[in-house]
């Protein structure tokens, strides 16, 4: 059996953790921890293998925390790493442990994809890029709102083809996660260099993507408002909606009247960790205008990259065909259904 490890548990560390525990196909070795706070209880509580840091196991264990080993143990009993370290570290993870030992590893979307710390040369989309993952030694998952781009673009592109004339994005970002401790500072802030045009055109590099990026006061997820130009005039509202009424991980609403009415929903239906997973077109502000498709829809930062994730790991590890693959990441996250219940909440 494969075994998996993943290397951090923050944010989306502990979001993959609860995921990949009960996926029956992998052997889940466990997590990583570096500081010493509540999340190691809960880590130890949830049965996880728990690994620190060498010099740190006997500050661990002398609070009575029954941690299993070393990060370094971990790796070399894994077949995979999954690294969530923050943005950034998983650089210094790869030229520490992960090389050295020989090991394949997933990224995730806050590590360089070019320049000096680069961590691999390719970013996967799964409804883009799916099969280039397989027997990759090192590979990006795209970030949530690169992951968000793709899922939108793709089918558009599909059924459209030259058509287009170019995508512009503007990016509302959120300012920090729910579970956060740092505060959301009372500010919009502009991004000099968005990372997520290059990221994105990583894997669509046929498409004229112009990326603008802005982070508000807010913890509940983002908001895409993408401006399709077309050569000619734009395709009906109904046919844009039409492109998306069977693709995976896109749920279609028109009641929100923000973002946080979907995460709120989202935790008062009790999903795990309080996500969709998944992006949300919101049907009431999609425009038609001339030769322009105006399309807004929010992008659940924290949850989005958890299932891309389990399907990167089917590709890059089983090799398994598209289809599949989604089939088994819909059982263990039950995409379709939480997709047909926010449909229904939302209408
Ligand atoms: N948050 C999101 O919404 C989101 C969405 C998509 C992608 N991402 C990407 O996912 C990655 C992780 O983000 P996050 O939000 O989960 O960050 P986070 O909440 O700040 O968690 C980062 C974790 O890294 C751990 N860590 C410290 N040193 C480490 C090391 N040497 N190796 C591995 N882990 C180490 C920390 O452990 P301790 O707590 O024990 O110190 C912490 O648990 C980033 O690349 C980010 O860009 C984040």
């Amino acid at each position: 059996m494969v075994r998996v490890f993943i290397n951090g548990y923050g944010n989306i560390g502990r979001r993959l953790a609860s995921a990949l525990s009960v996926d029956k196909e992998i052997q889940f070795v466990g997590i990583a921890k570096y500081t010493l706070d509540d999340k190691v209880k809960e880590a130890l509580d949830n049965r996880y293998g728990v690994y620190v840091p060498k010099d740190a196991i006997s500050s661990f264990k002398q609070k009575g925390l029954d941690v299993t080993g070393t990060v370094d143990d971990a790796v070399k009993g894994s077949d995979l790493v999954i690294d969530a370290a923050r943005e950034g570290g998983g650089y210094d993870n790869k030229k520490k442990l992960y090389e050295p030992l020989n090991k394949r590893a997933i990224f995730q979307g806050g590590e360089d994809r070019h320049g000096e710390s680069a961590v691999a040369d390719i970013i996967h989309n799964s409804r883009v890029n799916y099969t280039v993952a397989a027997d990759r030694k090192y590979v990006i998952q795209g970030s949530c709102n690169v992951s968000g781009m793709g899922r939108i673009m793709q089918p558009l592109i599909e059924k459209f083809g030259d058509r287009i004339k170019r995508f512009d994005v503007q990016l509302i970002r959120r300012w920090a996660d729910l579970e956060d401790t740092k505060p959301v500072k009372d500010s919009i802030e502009w991004d000099r260099q968005p990372h997520h045009q290059d990221d994105v055109k990583d894997f669509l590099p046929q498409a004229n993507l112009f990326v603008d990026a802005f982070k508000v006061p807010s913890r509940m997820m983002h908001l895409h408002q993408m401006f399709i130009r077309f050569k000619d005039k734009a395709p009906t509202k109904e046919e844009i909606l039409e492109s998306y009424r069977k693709e995976f991980g896109v749920a279609i609403v028109s009641f929100a009247k923000g973002t946080g009415d979907v995460r709120k929903k989202a935790i008062e239906l009790g999903f795990s960790h309080g996500d969709t997973n998944m992006v949300h077109i919101h049907e009431d502000i999609l425009r038609i205008q001339d030769d322009t498709v105006k399309l807004g829809y929010s992008d659940d930062q924290t949850g989005m990259v958890i299932p891309e994730n389990h399907l990167l790991l089917q590709s890059m590890i089983f090799k398994r065909p598209r289809d599949e693959a989604l089939k088994r990441t819909d059982a263990l996250f039950q995409m379709s259904k939480k997709r047909k219940i926010l449909e229904e909440e939302l209408k």
